[in-house]
């Protein structure tokens, strides 16, 4: 039996030693590569096209496990869902990301199975999030094999993915089969940005990393969830479990307007069962947001889906805890690291503090948001 009161994060990153080797030894990015700062020799972490400043300072707290779970203790973090960080197996050519899913999938479960169990009790304190080789010309099969590997795997709980699919997005209908096994296996899909949006709307001066990962990591999110709404997977398969990072970018905020310009576009007016805002039911959302009132709003909008299920109405009443059940604690960790040492890492200090100052939630559900919807998403106990 799982304690009460756990603190789960769900949003934590790995660059599992054999992927992180592959990084190092490539000559173009994604990459890492080792400089000379100031005189000083410093690994760094090269992803994004474009990358802004020279990339980010990378080393063992990407991928020691030691070193993740002395981050989790100092934080007081019971147990982390942990998935590999972008940009994933995205880059390589298929047979390679084949071969490398599988191996990382294998990895990581062992990462988990080998690590630290919870005192007292049968929870470990490391899942993860397993990794399917979408890139282009990769066959059903072998993303089937992927997905039937990470189902069997005792501590992968789900699996990550960024927004490309196999080429042409999530909404491409070769990914069907995709969504039908994940779905009868009952993983959790964790919707991860890497590519931003295009980075002309950054113009020329140097604001470091700010643009692209505060707006254009949830913009990419927004652009991915919807797609997929539009593209009617979610009547296909309503069961599919959907978790968006970074509290779902500007989707819930866009939501009515999104239902609104549906409704009025003879293209998409009558492709889906329901109204767009009932899909937003579907979605679980980490509580990567930093602040208290992003994360009532984004809980309150997905509270009121039930009202819009063919045949209900606006009067319909919003059941309000639904909404804060599907929002879950996360880190981004070993992202946003502080810029001085300190103890704590403002960027977990400011989540936490956002949930416990969230109005209108009960201690119960404030409960729920740091652990215990993770637990019952997860089916850990
Ligand atoms: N920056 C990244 O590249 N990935 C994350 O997950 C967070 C910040
Ligand atoms: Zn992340």
């Amino acid at each position: 039996m799982a304690p009460a009161k756990l603190l789960v994060d769900i949003h934590t990153h790995v660059y599992l030693p054999r992927y992180a080797n592959m990084l190092r030894a490539r000559s173009s990015v994604p990459k890492i590569m080792t400089t000379l700062i100031d005189g000083k020799e410093q690994d760094r972490l090269l992803i994004l096209d474009h990358e802004p400043s020279g990339g980010r300072p990378v080393g063992p707290q990407y991928w020691d496990r030691d070193q993740k779970l002395a981050f989790m203790d100092r934080h007081g973090i019971d147990v982390s869902v942990v998935s590999t960080a972008n940009p994933w197996l995205d880059f390589l050519p298929a047979s390679q990301a084949h071969e490398l899913a599988l191996e990382l999938n294998a990895d990581l479960e062992q990462y988990c199975s080998t690590g630290p169990d919870m005192t007292d009790s049968s929870v470990k304190r490391l899942y993860g999030f397993g990794l399917l080789p979408l890139v282009p010309e990769i066959t059903t099969t072998s993303l089937l094999e992927a997905v039937k590997q990470i189902s069997e795997a005792p501590h992968l709980k789900g699996l990550i993915m960024g927004t490309r699919g196999v080429g042409k997005g999530l909404d491409d209908e070769a990914l069907d089969p995709v969504w039908a096994a994940i779905e009868a296996a009952g993983l959790v899909v964790f919707l991860h940005p890497h590519y931003g949006v295009d980075g002309k709307a950054w113009g020329d001066r140097d604001n470091g990393h700010v643009l692209p990962l505060a707006l254009g990591f949830p913009f990419e999110t927004t652009t991915a969830a919807t797609r997929l709404i539009l593209s009617g997977v979610f009547d296909r398969f309503p069961n599919l479990r959907l978790l968006l990072a970074h509290s779902g970018g500007a989707l819930p905020q866009l939501s009515s307007r999104l239902a609104s310009c549906i409704d009025h576009d003879p293209v998409v007016a009558s492709r889906l069962k329901h109204d767009a805002r009932y899909y937003l039911g579907k979605l679980y959302l980490d509580a990567v947001a930093y602040g208290p009132e992003e994360l009532g709003f984004v809980s309150e909008v997905l509270s009121r889906a039930n009202r819009y299920e063919a045949g209900s109405t606006l009067n319909e009443p919003a059941d309000r805890k639904v909404g804060s059940k599907k929002v879950l604690f996360g880190t981004d960790h070993p992202f946003f690291p502080p810029l001085q040492s300190i103890e704590k890492w403002k960027s977990v200090v400011e989540n936490l503090e956002a949930i416990s100052s969230v109005q209108g939630w009960t201690e119960d559900e404030k409960d729920g948001v740091r652990g215990g919807n993770a637990l019952s998403l997860f089916n850990i106990s």
